[in-house]
Protein backbone atom coordinates (compact mmCIF):
# COMPACT_ATOMS: atom_id res chain seq x y z
CA UNK A 1 0.00 0.00 0.00
CA UNK A 2 1.75 3.30 -1.36
CA UNK A 3 -0.53 5.93 0.60
CA UNK A 4 -0.33 6.81 3.81
CA UNK A 5 -3.80 5.17 4.66
CA UNK A 6 -2.38 1.86 5.84
CA UNK A 7 -1.55 3.70 8.92
CA UNK A 8 -5.71 2.83 8.94
CA UNK A 9 -5.07 -0.77 8.37
CA UNK A 10 -4.47 -3.52 11.16
CA UNK A 11 -2.93 -6.04 8.72
CA UNK A 12 -0.43 -3.09 8.09
CA UNK A 13 0.62 -2.67 11.93
CA UNK A 14 0.74 -6.60 12.47
CA UNK A 15 3.11 -7.04 9.22
CA UNK A 16 5.23 -4.00 10.78
CA UNK A 17 4.70 -5.42 14.43
CA UNK A 18 5.94 -9.05 12.95
CA UNK A 19 8.87 -7.45 11.78
CA UNK A 20 9.96 -4.51 14.10
CA UNK A 21 10.69 -4.45 17.89
CA UNK A 22 10.73 -0.69 19.04
CA UNK A 23 9.53 2.54 17.32
CA UNK A 24 8.65 5.76 19.23
CA UNK A 25 6.53 8.14 17.52
CA UNK A 26 7.07 11.92 17.87
CA UNK A 27 9.74 11.67 20.93
CA UNK A 28 10.33 9.71 23.53
CA UNK A 29 8.33 9.94 26.94
CA UNK A 30 11.48 12.08 28.61
CA UNK A 31 10.44 15.09 26.42
CA UNK A 32 6.46 14.95 27.52
CA UNK A 33 7.91 13.84 31.36
CA UNK A 34 7.53 17.05 32.76
CA UNK A 35 3.91 17.26 31.28
CA UNK A 36 2.56 13.80 32.30
CA UNK A 37 4.00 14.03 35.84
CA UNK A 38 2.08 16.75 36.52
CA UNK A 39 -1.04 15.52 35.84
CA UNK A 40 -0.63 11.78 36.73
CA UNK A 41 -0.44 10.47 39.70
CA UNK A 42 1.72 7.25 40.96
CA UNK A 43 -0.87 5.29 41.82
CA UNK A 44 -3.24 6.38 38.92
CA UNK A 45 -4.47 3.91 37.00
CA UNK A 46 -3.71 4.24 33.31
CA UNK A 47 -4.88 3.28 30.33
CA UNK A 48 -3.06 3.75 26.96
CA UNK A 49 -4.21 3.49 23.88
CA UNK A 50 -3.06 1.93 20.59
CA UNK A 51 0.61 1.54 22.78
CA UNK A 52 2.59 0.48 20.15
CA UNK A 53 5.89 -0.92 20.16
CA UNK A 54 6.55 2.33 21.88
CA UNK A 55 8.96 2.41 24.80
CA UNK A 56 6.06 4.83 26.53
CA UNK A 57 4.60 2.62 28.86
CA UNK A 58 7.76 1.15 30.09
CA UNK A 59 9.45 3.92 30.76
CA UNK A 60 6.58 5.23 32.87
CA UNK A 61 6.73 2.09 34.95
CA UNK A 62 10.17 2.51 35.49
CA UNK A 63 9.31 6.26 36.25
CA UNK A 64 6.94 5.06 39.10
CA UNK A 65 3.83 4.37 37.38
CA UNK A 66 2.81 0.74 38.00
CA UNK A 67 -0.92 0.45 37.38
CA UNK A 68 -1.45 0.79 33.27
CA UNK A 69 -3.18 -1.42 30.89
CA UNK A 70 -1.99 -1.55 27.33
CA UNK A 71 -4.64 -2.07 24.76
CA UNK A 72 -3.58 -2.04 20.94
CA UNK A 73 -5.84 -4.30 18.19
CA UNK A 74 -2.70 -5.54 16.92
CA UNK A 75 -2.29 -8.91 18.09
CA UNK A 76 1.05 -9.25 16.98
CA UNK A 77 1.93 -5.79 18.98
CA UNK A 78 0.11 -7.06 22.26
CA UNK A 79 1.41 -10.71 22.44
CA UNK A 80 5.16 -9.23 21.96
CA UNK A 81 4.83 -6.63 24.24
CA UNK A 82 3.43 -9.00 26.97
CA UNK A 83 6.58 -11.71 26.69
CA UNK A 84 9.08 -8.52 26.44
CA UNK A 85 7.29 -7.21 29.46
CA UNK A 86 6.83 -10.03 32.22
CA UNK A 87 9.12 -8.50 34.67
CA UNK A 88 6.32 -5.94 35.05
CA UNK A 89 4.10 -6.97 37.39
CA UNK A 90 0.48 -4.52 37.12
CA UNK A 91 1.02 -3.52 33.56
CA UNK A 92 -1.21 -5.61 31.46
CA UNK A 93 -1.57 -5.59 27.64
CA UNK A 94 -4.96 -6.56 26.05
CA UNK A 95 -5.76 -6.75 22.41
CA UNK A 96 -8.52 -4.38 21.79
CA UNK A 97 -9.99 -2.00 18.94
CA UNK A 98 -10.72 1.55 20.83
CA UNK A 99 -13.57 1.79 18.74
CA UNK A 100 -15.19 -0.43 21.60
CA UNK A 101 -13.18 -0.27 24.35
CA UNK A 102 -14.45 -3.10 27.06
CA UNK A 103 -13.69 -1.65 30.53
CA UNK A 104 -16.04 -0.45 33.81
CA UNK A 105 -17.80 3.11 33.95
CA UNK A 106 -15.25 5.12 36.28
CA UNK A 107 -12.37 2.64 36.11
CA UNK A 108 -9.45 4.87 35.14
CA UNK A 109 -7.95 7.91 36.72
CA UNK A 110 -6.09 8.95 33.32
CA UNK A 111 -6.28 7.46 29.36
CA UNK A 112 -3.02 8.57 27.63
CA UNK A 113 -2.63 8.32 23.92
CA UNK A 114 0.23 9.28 21.64
CA UNK A 115 -0.41 9.49 17.82
CA UNK A 116 -2.96 7.08 18.06
CA UNK A 117 -5.90 9.41 17.45
CA UNK A 118 -3.42 10.96 14.62
CA UNK A 119 -3.54 6.85 13.08
CA UNK A 120 -6.75 6.89 12.91
CA UNK A 121 -7.36 10.24 10.95
CA UNK A 122 -3.98 10.02 8.39
CA UNK A 123 -6.21 9.93 5.56
CA UNK A 124 -8.44 12.89 5.86
CA UNK A 125 -7.86 15.44 3.15
CA UNK A 126 -9.49 18.59 4.87
CA UNK A 127 -8.58 19.28 8.70
CA UNK A 128 -11.35 22.07 8.77
CA UNK A 129 -14.02 19.47 8.36
CA UNK A 130 -13.66 16.21 9.24
CA UNK A 131 -15.14 13.39 6.50
CA UNK A 132 -18.70 12.04 9.09
CA UNK A 133 -17.11 8.46 9.07
CA UNK A 134 -13.96 10.53 10.76
CA UNK A 135 -16.15 12.53 13.13
CA UNK A 136 -18.53 9.93 14.54
CA UNK A 137 -15.41 7.68 14.73
CA UNK A 138 -13.65 10.08 17.23
CA UNK A 139 -17.17 10.86 18.63
CA UNK A 140 -17.13 7.00 19.83
CA UNK A 141 -14.16 7.10 20.67
CA UNK A 142 -14.19 10.10 23.05
CA UNK A 143 -17.47 9.06 24.61
CA UNK A 144 -16.25 5.89 25.11
CA UNK A 145 -13.25 7.59 27.36
CA UNK A 146 -15.42 10.05 28.66
CA UNK A 147 -16.85 7.24 30.57
CA UNK A 148 -14.81 5.01 31.49
CA UNK A 149 -12.95 8.37 33.29
CA UNK A 150 -13.41 8.92 37.00
CA UNK A 151 -14.86 12.43 37.94
CA UNK A 152 -12.07 14.52 37.37
CA UNK A 153 -9.72 12.15 35.69
CA UNK A 154 -7.45 13.26 32.81
CA UNK A 155 -7.21 12.23 29.07
CA UNK A 156 -4.03 12.97 28.03
CA UNK A 157 -3.44 13.45 24.34
CA UNK A 158 -0.18 13.88 22.80
CA UNK A 159 -0.28 15.43 19.11
CA UNK A 160 1.30 17.87 16.62
CA UNK A 161 -2.33 18.46 15.54
CA UNK A 162 -2.85 22.29 16.01
CA UNK A 163 -5.62 23.45 18.40
CA UNK A 164 -7.84 24.92 15.38
CA UNK A 165 -8.01 21.17 14.32
CA UNK A 166 -8.00 19.43 17.44
CA UNK A 167 -10.01 21.44 19.23
CA UNK A 168 -12.97 20.75 16.68
CA UNK A 169 -12.83 17.21 18.01
CA UNK A 170 -12.16 17.72 22.02
CA UNK A 171 -13.81 20.43 23.19
CA UNK A 172 -17.50 19.59 22.90
CA UNK A 173 -20.31 19.87 25.51
CA UNK A 174 -21.17 16.09 24.79
CA UNK A 175 -17.86 15.03 26.08
CA UNK A 176 -18.24 16.27 29.92
CA UNK A 177 -14.53 17.40 29.93
CA UNK A 178 -12.88 21.18 30.18
CA UNK A 179 -9.80 21.66 27.29
CA UNK A 180 -6.43 22.42 27.85
CA UNK A 181 -3.16 22.11 26.38
CA UNK A 182 0.98 22.83 26.56
CA UNK A 183 2.40 23.33 23.50
CA UNK A 184 6.39 21.97 22.96
CA UNK A 185 8.63 23.13 20.43
CA UNK A 186 11.66 20.79 19.26
CA UNK A 187 14.80 21.86 18.11
CA UNK A 188 13.48 21.34 14.61
CA UNK A 189 10.25 23.76 13.48
CA UNK A 190 7.81 21.09 14.82
CA UNK A 191 5.66 21.74 18.10
CA UNK A 192 3.82 19.07 19.58
CA UNK A 193 0.85 19.71 21.55
CA UNK A 194 -0.23 17.81 25.08
CA UNK A 195 -3.87 18.09 25.06
CA UNK A 196 -5.64 17.42 28.84
CA UNK A 197 -9.03 17.30 28.97
CA UNK A 198 -10.34 17.35 32.64
CA UNK A 199 -13.56 15.30 33.26
CA UNK A 200 -16.78 16.64 34.70
CA UNK A 201 -15.36 20.07 34.24
CA UNK A 202 -16.89 22.80 32.00
CA UNK A 203 -15.82 23.87 28.87
CA UNK A 204 -14.46 27.18 28.86
CA UNK A 205 -16.79 29.85 27.71
CA UNK A 206 -14.53 30.35 24.65
CA UNK A 207 -14.44 26.90 23.84
CA UNK A 208 -18.04 26.33 24.14
CA UNK A 209 -18.27 29.66 21.64
CA UNK A 210 -15.85 27.86 19.18
CA UNK A 211 -17.85 24.35 19.45
CA UNK A 212 -20.83 26.59 18.44
CA UNK A 213 -19.53 28.45 15.82
CA UNK A 214 -17.59 25.22 14.58
CA UNK A 215 -20.73 23.21 14.41
CA UNK A 216 -22.84 25.86 12.53
CA UNK A 217 -20.14 25.73 10.22
CA UNK A 218 -19.78 22.23 9.84
CA UNK A 219 -23.82 21.94 9.81
CA UNK A 220 -23.67 24.46 6.59
CA UNK A 221 -20.82 22.54 4.98
CA UNK A 222 -23.07 18.93 5.84
CA UNK A 223 -25.71 21.28 4.12
CA UNK A 224 -24.11 22.62 1.37
CA UNK A 225 -22.09 19.21 0.34
CA UNK A 226 -25.47 17.16 0.88
CA UNK A 227 -22.97 14.26 0.81
CA UNK A 228 -21.49 13.51 4.51
CA UNK A 229 -19.06 11.15 3.05
CA UNK A 230 -17.99 12.81 0.28
CA UNK A 231 -14.91 14.51 1.10
CA UNK A 232 -15.00 17.93 -0.45
CA UNK A 233 -11.82 20.33 0.52
CA UNK A 234 -10.98 23.79 0.36
CA UNK A 235 -8.11 23.33 2.08
CA UNK A 236 -5.73 20.55 0.61
CA UNK A 237 -2.82 21.06 1.94
CA UNK A 238 -1.09 18.13 3.26
CA UNK A 239 -0.82 18.05 7.31
CA UNK A 240 2.43 17.53 9.40
CA UNK A 241 1.25 13.98 10.38
CA UNK A 242 1.57 12.89 6.50
CA UNK A 243 4.64 14.66 5.90
CA UNK A 244 6.11 12.93 9.50
CA UNK A 245 4.46 8.93 8.34
CA UNK A 246 5.78 9.76 4.61
CA UNK A 247 9.49 10.79 5.90
CA UNK A 248 10.14 8.51 8.38
C1 LIG B 1 1.12 5.82 15.20
S1 LIG B 1 1.14 4.37 16.20
C2 LIG B 1 1.45 5.05 17.82
C3 LIG B 1 2.07 4.02 18.73
C4 LIG B 1 2.45 4.52 20.12
N1 LIG B 1 1.32 5.12 20.81
C5 LIG B 1 3.62 5.49 20.10
O1 LIG B 1 3.51 6.56 20.70
O2 LIG B 1 4.66 5.20 19.52
C6 LIG B 1 -0.60 3.97 16.26
C7 LIG B 1 -0.93 2.70 17.04
O3 LIG B 1 -2.34 2.63 17.20
C8 LIG B 1 -2.78 1.31 16.94
N2 LIG B 1 -4.17 1.44 16.48
C9 LIG B 1 -4.63 2.05 15.36
N3 LIG B 1 -5.96 1.98 15.29
C10 LIG B 1 -6.36 1.32 16.40
C11 LIG B 1 -7.63 0.94 16.90
N4 LIG B 1 -8.76 1.20 16.22
N5 LIG B 1 -7.69 0.28 18.06
C12 LIG B 1 -6.55 -0.01 18.76
N6 LIG B 1 -5.32 0.32 18.34
C13 LIG B 1 -5.23 0.98 17.18
C14 LIG B 1 -1.81 0.75 15.91
O4 LIG B 1 -1.77 -0.66 15.92
C15 LIG B 1 -0.51 1.40 16.37
O5 LIG B 1 0.14 0.57 17.29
Amino acid sequence: MESNVKYKEKKYWNLRYAEEDCYEWFKDYSFFRMFIRRYVKSNDKILMLGCGNSKLSADMYADGFKNIVNVDYSEVCIQNMREKHIDCPGMMWMTMDIKDLKFDDAEFDVILEKGTLDALLVDEPDRWQLSEPAYKTMETILLQCGQLLKTGGKFLSITFEQPMFRKRIYARKCLNWSVNYHTIGDTGCIEYFVYYMTKGEELSQSDQDYEQAVSQRRQLWLNETNLPTTLVSSHQEENDFTKIMVDS
